[in-house]
């Protein structure tokens, strides 16, 4: 599972430590421990958690800050990045080693890790990857999670800097929320028990709770997990909000309907497998004769994967850009 970005981060990492973080860099683990017992590990991704001892992760993210070097795979996303450097401030010293593929970096991470460190500097590229190495840490407070209201929607989001599409709403979504009040060609959604399957900063999570129904959500990201649950609290609303990959840990039959806007990329890698999958968990969590509502790019081939994976599916609303969907779950 080690790689050629693992490998160069652990090359240009010094290896003198008193306690280490590690986040999303759950290969480092064992290097890790040569230097220090205190090793404390975050990944935002549940599944590369699942590949981490449980007592070496963090309870919360905030319980990195105060060690002395943090190993990182950087994020995709700025404004992840932006969280993970002040997530490691505290200490008089830190240094900061994250490393990427060349192609998926550019000079603007170097200006979010000046923000919070005095000194920052880029390592020589190797197998197409490099370095950014910051030290002098500024000990500037974490300004997340942030919180934005939707006044048009009538209830505010929240993200952390790994939730997918921040404090904004995801014009999928949006349609998405318009199928559900029945605003396209067919009636909106039916059911009390609904999960928002992929929640992210918990658009829809906060619609249906707010629409008074009895409400689940679950994503893979620590991030979209706990913004939802921020989301809920600043609300008002009930919202059980769960971290894990797909349903495996619910019983079949458990909901009346799902919602989901599914991702069709898995990190960098363009993946339909992810969204699949995801389909084959709904048609099994949904008792037979509920709804999964659906919202995708329209090029995507995935009416037919519902008609074949969940049962009959109709298109309910569509846009340029964007085709929602209601399918009924077979018996
Ligand atoms: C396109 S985003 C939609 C987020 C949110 N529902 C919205 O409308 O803005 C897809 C979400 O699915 C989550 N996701 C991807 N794979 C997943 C899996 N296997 N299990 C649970 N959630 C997953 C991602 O982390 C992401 O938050």
């Amino acid at each position: 599972m080690r790689d050629v970005v693992d490998d160069l981060i652990w090359d240009e990492a010094p290896k003198e430590a008193s306690a280490v973080a590690l986040l999303d860099a759950p290969a480092l683990v064992e290097d890790a421990l040569t230097l220090t017992d205190d090793v404390r590990v975050f990944c935002d991704d549940w599944r590369d958690a699942a590949l981490v001892p449980s007592e070496l992760l963090v309870e919360h993210p905030t319980d990195l800050a105060g060690v002395d070097l943090a190993l990182a795979r950087l994020p995709k996303s700025l404004a992840a990045l932006d969280e993970q450097a002040a997530l490691v401030q505290g200490a008089q010293d830190v240094t900061f080693v994250g490393g990427a593929r060349i192609k998926h970096m550019n000079l603007t991470m170097n200006e979010v890790l000046g923000k919070h460190f005095t000194a920052v500097a880029a390592s020589l590229g190797r197998s197409k990857s490099r370095v950014l190495r910051a030290w002098g840490p500024n000990g500037l407070e974490s300004d997340w999670p942030k919180v934005r209201d939707h006044d048009d929607l009538g209830f505010a989001v929240a993200a952390h800097g790994a939730t997918f599409g921040g404090t904004k709403i995801d014009p999928g979504s949006r349609l998405l929320l318009a199928a559900l009040r029945g605003a396209g060609r067919t009636p909106g959604l039916e059911g009390e028990d609904v999960l928002d399957f992929g929640c992210g900063n918990g658009t829809l999570a906060m619609w249906l709770a707010r629409d008074g129904r009895t409400v689940s959500a679950r994503d893979v990201s620590w991030s979209a997990v706990a913004g939802t649950v921020v989301a809920a609290e600043v609300n008002g609303v009930e919202v059980d909000a769960t971290w894990g990959d797909g349903l495996a840990d619910y019983p079949d039959d458990s909901f009346d309907a799902i919602v989901t806007n599914p991702p069709f990329h898995k990190g960098f890698a363009k993946d339909s497998a992810d969204t699949l999958a995801m389909f084959d968990d709904a048609a099994r969590v949904l008792r037979p004769g509920g709804q999964l509502w659906c919202v995708f790019n329209s090029h995507l081939p995935w009416r037919k994967e519902l008609n074949v994976r969940v049962g009959r599916t109709q298109v309910a609303l569509q846009d340029p850009h964007y085709t929602a969907t209601v399918t009924v779950a077979r018996a």
